[in-house]
């Protein structure tokens, strides 16, 4: 069996390096990711923002606190069981959306980082994410929460944090949305939650 330890450590060295895209000459760190190499369950966000960048990893601001707290509502935990990357892998200046040609450079890295863990369920965090990897028109207010099948991954999105924390009112859905993902993974993964009683 291959050690997805060291395929990842190779993959990392050669994605610090990358100078596909204009966002290499702006960033402090590239934000490659971060989880358990044996994850089951991979979140997608969109990009780094300042904090990232300053630390090289991803969610690390107040937009990460909430996802953490909201993981650990459900036993999930980036040290532990999931693993968590982004779109692209450099801020994009002031936090911008990144643009379409960016977005498209930097998807060969999270394409290696899928071909290493093979995820069985994959979680968009906002419509950057679910735009570009479950489908173009998709729309967070009324597909949130839904599961889509897609070369045998399940795939959800739902509402990115930072739009959690500008409309609290739209935490109800969220952490329904995380429930659903729990009664997926006990039905589907077979270790995620193996040091857990859920
Ligand atoms: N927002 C994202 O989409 N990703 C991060 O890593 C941080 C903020």
């Amino acid at each position: 069996m291959p050690d997805k330890n060291k395929e990842f450590a190779a993959l990392r060295q050669e994605c610090l390096k990358c100078t596909a895209c204009g966002l290499c000459s702006t960033r402090t760190n590239v934000v490659f990711g971060v989880g358990a190499d044996n994850a089951e369950v991979m979140f997608i966000g969109e990009g780094p923002g300042e904090n990232e960048d300053l630390t090289g990893e991803p969610f690390v601001g107040r937009g990460g606190k909430l996802l953490d707290k909201m993981l650990t509502a459900v036993d999930l935990d980036r040290n532990k069981n999931i693993y968590i990357a982004n779109i692209v892998k450099c801020r994009p200046p002031k936090n911008r959306d990144p643009l379409p040609e960016e977005q498209e450079q930097c998807i060969k890295w999270l394409r290696k980082q899928f071909v290493i863990l093979r995820p069985k369920i994959i979680v968009c965090l906002g419509r950057i994410a679910a735009a570009k990897i479950i489908k173009p028109d998709i729309k967070i207010t009324k597909e949130h929460g839904i599961f889509f099948e897609k070369d045998g991954i399940l795939m959800m999105a739902i509402y990115h944090p930072a739009a959690l924390l500008r409309n609290p009112n739209y935490k109800p859905d969220a952490f329904n949305d995380f429930l659903k993902l729990q009664e997926k993974i006990k039905e589907i993964c077979t270790h995620t939650y193996d040091d857990t009683d859920k």
